[in-house]
């Protein structure tokens, strides 16, 4: 899909950080945007920002760990504009870091909730839509280099939960090619140059009661500033940011050539590259190694 404009896009934890900047390229492209948010003030203020940049858009406060309110922003989205062209599904929480045996099981109910269960309510509320719809179109799944290329060791769950949003990307994207549809899906890898920092930092504001952590940390949480005194790169988040990895028309970013791999790409990023599977342009997000940069000492 190369000509977004006119076209509907469906963002979710489109308030903040990577969603946000991907919803003002969108409007740049001239897409109607439904933006998607548990966080109802920062919703408010991207969507007050972007119409009166004079883009059309709507915000329907979403939590993605539930279908059923996945379900109503699909309702809302066609009821809105009868059509979904582009469909992010990019809310995520990254926990405070620690070690594997160190986590509790409200850890990994909170992150496999919103970063996998989310993607998953995502594709079961809108996949039949848009396949009804006949009209071509693009699932992009959020995942992260963290993990199914390098997982940071201090980042174990959120580490697991995007190896599985990759996982369950390809399976998607395999059975959608099969189904001979014009509907493709797509992995998203930000920040191909190295972290970023964006509100994924502070996840625990949208960290629900009942989830909290049964017992308090025996360290303090993983900071920006505590990875940049490890000399690991934290980009400051810009607009500027996200549009090198997606524009026009659903490219995918994808890591550049890591030592892991003697030079190449991993076998994953290539079947995600295209070799004859991908339809959509992709661009190489960097000649940088951004796998290297996430291979950093383990500390608590
Ligand atoms: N920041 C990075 O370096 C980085 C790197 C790779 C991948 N990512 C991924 O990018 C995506 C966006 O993260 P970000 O870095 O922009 O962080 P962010 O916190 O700035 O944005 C995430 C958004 O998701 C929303 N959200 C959280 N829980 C939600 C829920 N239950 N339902 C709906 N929305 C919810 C938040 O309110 C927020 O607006 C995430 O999937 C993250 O894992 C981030």
């Amino acid at each position: 899909m190369q000509d977004l404009n006119g076209r509907v896009a469906v963002i979710t934890g489109g308030a903040s950080g990577i969603g946000r900047a991907l919803a003002v390229r969108f409007a740049e492209e001239g897409m109607r945007l439904v933006l998607a948010d548990v966080e109802q003030a920062a919703l408010d203020a991207t969507v007050g920002e972007l119409a009166a940049s004079g883009a059309e858009v709507t915000g329907v406060v979403t939590d993605v760990t539930s279908f059923a309110s996945v379900e109503a922003l699909a309702e809302d989205a066609y009821a809105a504009y009868g059509a979904v062209h582009v469909l992010c599904n990019n809310a995520g929480v990254g926990p405070p870091g620690g070690l594997v045996w160190e986590t509790t099981p409200n850890d990994w109910v909170w992150t496999f909730g919103v970063n996998v269960f989310g993607v998953a309510h995502g594709i079961q509320a809108f996949v039949p839509r848009m396949l009804a719809g006949g009209e071509e179109g693009v699932v992009i799944n959020t995942s992260s280099p963290d993990g199914p290329i390098a997982p940071m060791p201090q980042a174990s769950v959120y580490a697991a939960t995007k190896c599985a949003v990759t996982c369950v990307t390809e399976c998607l994207a395999a059975q959608l090619e099969a189904e001979s549809t014009t509907l493709r899906a797509a992995v998203f890898y930000p920040s191909g140059t190295g972290l970023l920092d964006t509100g994924l930092w502070s996840s625990d504001r949208n960290r629900p009661a009942d989830l909290a952590r049964e017992r308090p940390r025996s360290t303090p949480a993983m900071t920006v500033a505590q990875l940049r005194e490890q000399g690991v790169p934290v980009q400051p988040h810009g607009v500027g940011v996200a549009p090198n990895v997606m524009v026009g028309g659903a490219e995918v970013a994808l890591c550049a050539a890591t030592p892991r791999t003697g030079g190449r790409r991993p076998a994953r990023c290539r079947a995600l590259a295209g070799g004859g599977r991908a339809r959509g342009r992709v661009r190489r997000a960097t000649s940088r190694p951004c796998c290297a940069e996430y291979r950093i000492p383990v500390s608590r």
